[in-house]
């Protein structure tokens, strides 16, 4: 339905001399729901909405999860609508409406952001959204992909009237690529060697010096779980590593 859409139109303008990049479709209210449920929305977030339309996604989280929200949206006409929808339903306190730039927005203190926009779209937005926002961010997309950053989760929803919409979930990954060496409970010098592709990580590991297995390297936000199998004999050692941004803050190490 939002390809015939986007088909039909020329342009997107609403007004003359105003370019969209997207049409104003609304999301359905069941998807919304959804949508929130996969993000895992709650009163302790901050809810990003790009092209956030007539706001309806903010105002179902800070109506019904308490969670504080800020649209941005170049058309300022349903920004208007938007705020008035928040005042009617008394939530105008906990959402914010700026009309800016998806492209230029600051997004960097969102804890969740969600869009409906075109793969295309999300495929320019995706350096920044690795770059900017912090890892552990979780990105909910209805009905677009993000071209080859594989999603966390997709979701087809089904139901009357949601005729197999699918939405995607994405959780931001820390900058793991590098060397990383510590020491481990029995004294001896851990190291591995790490690459990266968005939350894929491959690599390997070295014990006091001596090229070990690396079993497995899981990275989750900003958690990074890593196996490593020293000789035969010896039992495999799992360590957590957690990144904020692109350092280590702290490593753990399961006994
Ligand atoms: C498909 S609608 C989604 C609306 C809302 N997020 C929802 O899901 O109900 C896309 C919205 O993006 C807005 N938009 C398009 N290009 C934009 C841009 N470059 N910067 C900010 N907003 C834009 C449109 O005005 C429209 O409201």
């Amino acid at each position: 339905m939002f390809r015939d859409l986007v088909d039909d139109l020329d342009d997107f303008s609403t007004e003359p001399g105003k370019l969209l990049d997207v049409p104003f479709v609304p999301t359905d209210d069941d998807v919304i729901e959804a949508m929130l449920n996969l993000g895992e929305v709650g009163p302790k977030d901050l809810l990003y909405d790009l092209g956030s339309g007539d706001g309806r996604i903010l105002i179902a989280a800070a109506r019904y999860r308490g969670t504080r929200g800020v649209g941005v949206e170049i058309d300022p006409l349903r920004i208007a609508d938007a705020m008035d929808e928040a005042g009617h339903v008394r939530v105008e306190y906990l959402v914010d409406f700026i009309e800016e730039d998806i492209f230029t927005a600051d997004v960097s203190d969102a804890t969740v952001v969600t869009i409906y926009l075109l793969e295309s779209i999300n495929v320019q937005l995706r350096p920044r959204f690795l770059s900017e926002l912090r890892p552990g961010t979780r990105i909910i997309s209805h009905a677009f992909d993000m071209g080859d950053w594989k999603a966390d989760e997709k979701l087809e929803l089904r139901g009357d009237n949601l005729r197999g919409v699918n939405i995607y979930k994405w959780v931001v990954p820390a900058q793991v690529a590098g060397v990383w060496e510590w020491d481990g409970l029995d004294d001896k010098r851990y190291r591995v060697e790490l690459q990266q592709k968005y939350q894929e990580v491959t690599g390997r590991a070295w014990l006091a010096d001596e090229a070990v297995d690396l079993k497995s390297a899981k990275l989750y936000g900003g958690c990074l779980e890593l196996e490593i199998q020293g000789a035969e004999t010896t039992s495999l050692k799992t360590f957590t590593l957690t990144f904020d941004k692109n350092d280590i803050q702290s490593i753990c190490e399961d006994t």
